[in-house]
């Protein structure tokens, strides 16, 4: 066991100064000299916070693992990391899912860690984790948090956002008062657990579990439920077994599982986040994948999962009816099943006992819910570098769909006039959101569904084409187009936009277009100028001077990987402990 030459050999081992004293102040945690016998020394990754509910559980979650880390004969120790809670980091989580993917990496190459257990669970936590340890490249499992429990309130049973949204409409349209409104609140979030419908972060587990990144059975279980320490625990005794085989980031997360992941992100109806964390994912490891892969996997992957915002129902169902590895064995088909897991086996093997004890949940492939995947690309002369739109979640009547532009400049602007009942807006228009992107909102913030217009509501008119170079909440639906690249601030096409043009939208043939003359077009664009940058030091500064547009997964420009060697990056730390070799060498 303890014959390999480790990471943290290089800090423990040997009578020199420096080992000397990382082991004393190691000590000081009341460690015997036991500890420093060579074994594997753990990383438990902790992204819990107080400001993150979804992760408020993670602290116990943390203790299990270190229960599984003991028994296999490794050294289990946990640090934090700054976490990104999504309901309440202002203006978006978003803006900092890069600077955690940052303090992930440097954590774990800065210490003497041999393997990372990465605790996750609200949304960006899942895709910051898995992009930090992605370039770090030390082995690393991840454990998800779990989904709360199914909201109930009235006899009804209430999903995560996906009925938030569709309360306060109720409200604004004087269906719902403001009394019952505020008493479903108290009902809402029962527990501790990521939202439960199919938002981003139930997605972004589902994408963990199929590239292999977690145990078999991971995504699903439920927050509150004793199995989810189980897993945490297995999870924990895996770990050890990984730094003996050397599974590493690199040999599971590749170009065919990331494959695997769109699949199962389009068969389980995922949120359109996937595809900007899953691209920024793939730009860590060098590896080519482009938004048109995910349109090619979309057409040939039915959806077969009927949660919300696309269905009716909620992720303990999904957990009761099979969980992921059900919906992977039902569309192996589809798979790349030699894809390597943490556990070490193939993916066909890990789900070839799976089985769907629900199919009103989990639907056989033959009955799909819809026959493609839920995230379509849409391009056009409004996007010449991609769009996307969730059409399992959007109004079948306006996939084809030609009206006229109103147009906000910003999200300040929207809701300034979104509710007046002087707005000239019909059933027709479309909604235009300037201003939403990357560098405009800034961050990308997830304000592309726009409330439908208080004069809309009035006449019983509830969804209406929307589009913006925002996201969308994977808990939210309507028809709405989002991550239009290039975005407007930078001055793409989304810019010249004015009210009363023209905007067709035909989502079988993938198109969003707008029906300006050349020459028009062209004076519009010679007189655009951007607006002032709205950080001008700071951590902002840093997001707005390196931030990539939506079709490059808005990661930061000097953290994809076009070729380096991490294990350069990694020498660089070990020469610090006058050790010139690295654990590779
Ligand atoms: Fe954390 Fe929805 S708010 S997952």
């Amino acid at each position: 066991m303890k014959s390999k030459r480790l990471r943290s050999h290089a800090w423990f081992s040997g009578l020199g100064r420096d080992a000397f004293v990382h082991r004393a102040y190691l000590k000081s945690e009341g460690f015997s000299e036991n500890v420093f016998d060579g074994r594997p020394v753990i990383g438990i990754c902790n992204s819990w916070s107080e400001l993150t509910t979804c992760n408020l559980h993670l602290r116990q979650v943390a203790q299990v693992v270190k229960r599984g880390v003991l028994q296999a004969g490794g050294l289990p120790l946990e640090f934090p990391t700054i976490s990104l809670g999504e309901v309440m980091m202002k203006p978006t989580s978003m803006l900092y899912r890069n600077l955690m993917a940052m303090d992930v990496e440097e954590m774990i190459r800065a210490n003497p860690i041999d393997g990372v257990v990465l605790l996750s669970g609200c949304d960006k936590t899942t895709p910051a984790q898995l992009m930090g340890a992605a370039s770090a490249d030390v082995p690393a499992i991840m454990v998800t948090g779990g989904p709360m429990l199914t909201a109930r309130w009235r006899g009804e049973e209430l999903g995560s956002g996906t009925d938030a949204f569709r309360l306060w409409d109720a409200v604004r349209s004087g269906e719902l008062s403001e009394d019952e409104f505020l008493e479903a609140e108290n009902h809402f979030a029962r527990s501790a657990g990521h939202c439960m419908v199919m938002g981003t972060a139930s997605t972004m587990a589902a994408m963990a579990e199929a590239m292999g990144m977690t145990l078999p059975g991971c995504a699903c279980i439920p927050a509150a439920d004793s199995r989810r320490l189980a897993i945490a625990e297995a999870s924990g005794r895996e770990i050890v077994s990984m730094v003996h085989a050397d599974i590493r980031p690199s040999k599971i997360v590749t170009g065919d599982a990331i494959e695997n992941a769109i699949r199962v992100d389009m068969a389980i109806g995922g949120s359109t986040n996937a595809v900007v964390h899953l691209l920024a994912l793939a730009g860590r490891l060098g590896l080519r994948l482009e938004l048109d892969d995910f349109d090619r996997l979309s057409r040939s992957t039915p959806c077969i999962v009927d949660l919300k915002p696309s269905g009716e129902r909620y992720m303990e169902d999904l957990y009761y009816a099979g969980g992921i590895p059900a919906v992977m064995r039902e569309i192996q088909a589809l798979l790349h099943l030699s894809s390597l897991a943490v556990n070490g086996k193939s993916l066909g093997d890990n789900i070839a006992n799976a089985e769907i004890f629900d199919e009103s949940v989990i639907r056989s492939r033959n009955t799909p819910l819809f026959s493609e995947g839920g995230t379509v690309v849409l391009r056009g002369n409004l996007a010449p570098q991609g769009a996307v739109l969730k059409q399992t979640a959007a109004s079948r009547h306006l996939l084809h769909h030609r009206g006229k532009a109103l147009v906000f400049n910003d999200r300040a602007d929207m809701y300034q006039r979104i509710d007046s009942l002087d707005l000239p807006v019909t059933k027709d228009s479309v909604l235009v959101l300037k201003h939403a992107g990357p560098l405009g909102g800034p961050g990308m913030p997830e304000w592309g569904n726009l409330p439908v217009p208080q004069k809309l509501l009035d006449i019983g008119v509830k969804d209406v084409v929307r589009i913006s170079d925002g996201r969308m909440s994977g808990t939210a639906f309507g028809t709405v187009v989002l991550h239009i690249a290039p975005e407007s601030a930078i001055g793409g096409p989304l810019a010249y936009v004015q009210d009363g043009d023209f905007i067709s939208l035909d989502v079988a043939n993938r198109r969003l277009d707008l029906e300006v003359e050349d020459d028009e077009f062209a004076r519009r664009r010679a007189s655009w100028r951007p607006e002032q940058p709205q950080y001008l030091r700071g951590y902002g500064r840093l997001f707005l001077d390196h931030v990539l547009q939506a079709d490059r997964g808005c990661d930061f420009d000097f953290l994809v990987n076009d070729g380096i060697d991490n294990a350069r990056d990694d020498a660089v730390y070990f020469a610090e402990l006058g050790s010139r070799q690295s654990s590779r060498q």
